[in-house]
């Protein structure tokens, strides 16, 4: 949800900043812009539509002499996506910027006040009141300024500040939306996540919620926004690299994504179980293990794409754990009356560790009492730091919108943690533990091996189905989850309308839908269902839905049923849906391409959803 990107030190800045927005670009593209110092004078650019266009308006020279600047990608909030709204926002001499994630909630009250002292509003944002805020309270002082203009404000903010009368400086803060420092010898960075930051450094400071920074060439001072205490931070190595966050050749981040899958579920497993005896050691976890024996029920909290995961680690903490789990989605959870305490263990599920909803939901819980977990991608982040426990899932920065290495290693994240509980709480039997380590730690070998074989099978079936307007998903058990997830994918990237359903649950009113129009996706191991969901095919096929069917090796029935049938390899019944995922994944990926769709930027949405 909108991107920032400051640099001050002794580099061109301009191309620094291009470079931080390409790389921040998935949180937004609704507009891009940027502004840099030059001979005591601040020079802005912005375009409407994607960074290409600011990029086709500022060229390698402009601003050459310049090492102090802010560039910002913008997801609309307030104010269409034109270029009147497009950041950085200024005062109403020009003299001072603003670029700024987040929102500012009491904006209309504050403009109407700016407006009545003579303030000129160019822009339909929220973020604009606060150039005029901060311009209304500067005489020399562009900190105390900004302190005193961001204690107007109500709502969550990442900022970014430059003026012309300091050309040395430039200030950020933060409120609720995702800000870390970068720091050299002689230069320090901001920017909204770190992949802007991986071309320079690797050394970074996570900014908290109300604090502030004053970045010089390679110096910096912290302090409280609201009393101007001067805080020591400490300085953290991320172990991501530059080429991480780039597309190794692939045509899309989405694609080299699903394909960096099997590595993505090695690097989650590693060191944390032993091949021999499945024992799981998850040493970091950070929660007592009295605690967790003790535990009565689990909350799982999570939106999107992570929820898909909290509803399969349901069906395996219940069955191999024996603790009951409840599953919710963040936005439901935090305003729902919660039958949370210290006896329920809140587990957060999220990739980017900002999500607006999410946040707010394991502080509803860290309220009541409960202990929280979070199972998390991103080093550093907000969530990580206000959990009492982390896990992460080392798949490494993705940067597609459509989350997918960062869903299967969730899913292996959980189920590890499945193992662990279950261990400590004595429901699984050694053997029965060896046997389920183990098939966890062959499955990235068994995704590998189909992944080529899959891609080309699936080129060639979406020729029959890329123009279809409807789809459906069904599954059973653990593929459920997976049938929603397969929807959702092929609903955000190729536009198609898409509904994953439970397969028993068609004939309770979905089934009204079938018509021989109407493509159908049954996900159909040979598990312990797989006569109920046969018999649920069986019905669609009656009514001459057009079924793609998604099996085990050797179950010749299915194409009894339909030509169109995916095969995949017998594993373990419970690690079915980090199988089953990868062609929902690559059907959504195929489809979306072969109708043109911007498989890594779907229209109107954002990797990071850091608002409400
Ligand atoms: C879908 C997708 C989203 C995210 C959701 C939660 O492909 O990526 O549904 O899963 O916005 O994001 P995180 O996991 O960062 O909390």
């Amino acid at each position: 949800m909108c991107g920032i990107v400051g640099y001050v030190g002794n580099r061109r800045v301009v191309p620094i900043l291009l470079e931080g927005l390409r790389r921040l670009e998935y949180r937004g593209y609704d507009s891009a812009g940027l502004v840099y110092h030059l001979n005591n004078r601040l020079v802005r650019y912005r375009a409407k539509g994607k960074l290409a266009n600011l990029e086709a308006v500022v060229d390698e020279h402009v601003g050459a002499a310049s090492s102090t600047g802010l560039g910002h990608t913008r997801w609309a909030t307030h104010g269409a996506p034109t270029e009147d709204n497009a950041h950085p926002h200024t005062d109403c001499s020009g003299d001072l910027v603003v670029v700024h994630n987040g929102i500012l909630e009491n904006y209309s009250a504050l403009k109407a006040e700016l407006q009545a002292k003579g303030h000129l509003f160019t822009s339909e944002t929220d973020t604009e009141v606060l150039a005029h805020l901060i311009e209304d309270a500067l005489t020399d002082d562009l900190v105390a300024a900004v302190r005193e203009a961001l204690s107007r404000v109500e709502g969550s903010y990442a900022v970014g500040v430059l003026w012309a009368g300091r050309p040395d400086l430039l200030v950020a803060a933060r409120n609720q939306s995702p800000l870390v420092m970068g720091v050299t010898e002689d230069a320090c960075f901001i920017a909204s996540d770190i992949p802007a930051l991986l071309p320079y450094t690797r050394e970074v400071i996570f900014l908290d919620d109300r604090e502030l920074v004053v970045l010089g060439k390679g110096e910096y001072t912290i302090l409280q926004v609201d009393d101007g205490a001067k805080l020591v931070k400490p300085v953290t190595t991320i172990d991501w690299n530059a080429a991480m966050a780039e597309k190794a050749g692939y045509r899309h981040f989405m694609l080299k994504e699903i394909f960096e899958q099997p590595q993505a579920i090695l690097n989650t497993i590693s060191g944390r179980i032993i091949a021999d005896t499945g024992v799981v050691d998850l040493p970091e976890i950070g929660l007592d293990h009295q605690a967790l024996k003790a535990v009565e029920r689990i909350a799982l909290v999570a939106c999107g794409t992570s929820w898909h995961a909290a509803l399969v680690a349901k069906y395996w903490i219940e069955k191999w754990a024996g603790i009951p789990v409840e599953v919710d989605i963040a936005s439901e959870f935090r305003y729902r009356h919660l039958l949370v305490n210290e006896r329920v263990l809140t587990i957060a599920i999220s990739q980017s560790g900002e999500t607006a909803d999410t946040l707010a939901g394991i502080r509803r819980a860290t309220q009541l009492g409960s202990k929280v977990l979070t199972i998390c991608n991103v080093v550093g982040s907000t969530m990580t730091r206000e959990a009492d426990g982390v896990l992460y899932t080392h798949a490494g920065p993705e940067i597609g919108v459509a989350s997918t290495k960062a869903f299967t290693c969730q899913l292996t994240a959980l189920f590890l943690l499945t193992l662990y509980l279950g261990q400590l709480r004595g429901t699984i039997d050694p053997a029965t533990r060896r046997y389920l380590g183990g098939g966890l730690i062959d499955i990235a070998g068994v995704i590998n091996a189909e992944l080529p074989r899959l891609q080309e099978e699936i080129r060639d079936l979406i020729e029959r189905y890329y123009d279809a307007r409807d789809f459906l998903f069904v599954g059973r058990g653990l593929n459920f989850p997976i049938a929603l997830e397969g929807a959702l994918k092929l609903k955000e990237i190729s536009y198609i309308h898409a509904e994953g359903y439970a397969a028993g649950e068609l004939k309770h009113g979905p089934i009204a839908l079938i018509d021989r129009d109407m493509p159908v996706v049954a996900l159909v191991p040979k598990d312990s269902t797989y006569l109920k969901s046969v018999s649920n095919i069986e019905e669609i096929k009656a009514r001459q839905g057009r079924l793609v069917l998604v099996g085990t090796a050797g179950d010749t029935h299915l194409t009894s049923l339909t030509e169109d049938v995916l095969y995949l390899p017998e594993v373990l019944e419970d690690l079915n849906p980090l199988l089953y995922t990868i062609p929902a994944q690559l059907l959504a990926y195929e489809i979306a391409h072969r109708r043109g769709c911007d498989v890594d930027q779907p229209r109107n949405l954002a990797k990071s959803v850091t608002v409400e």
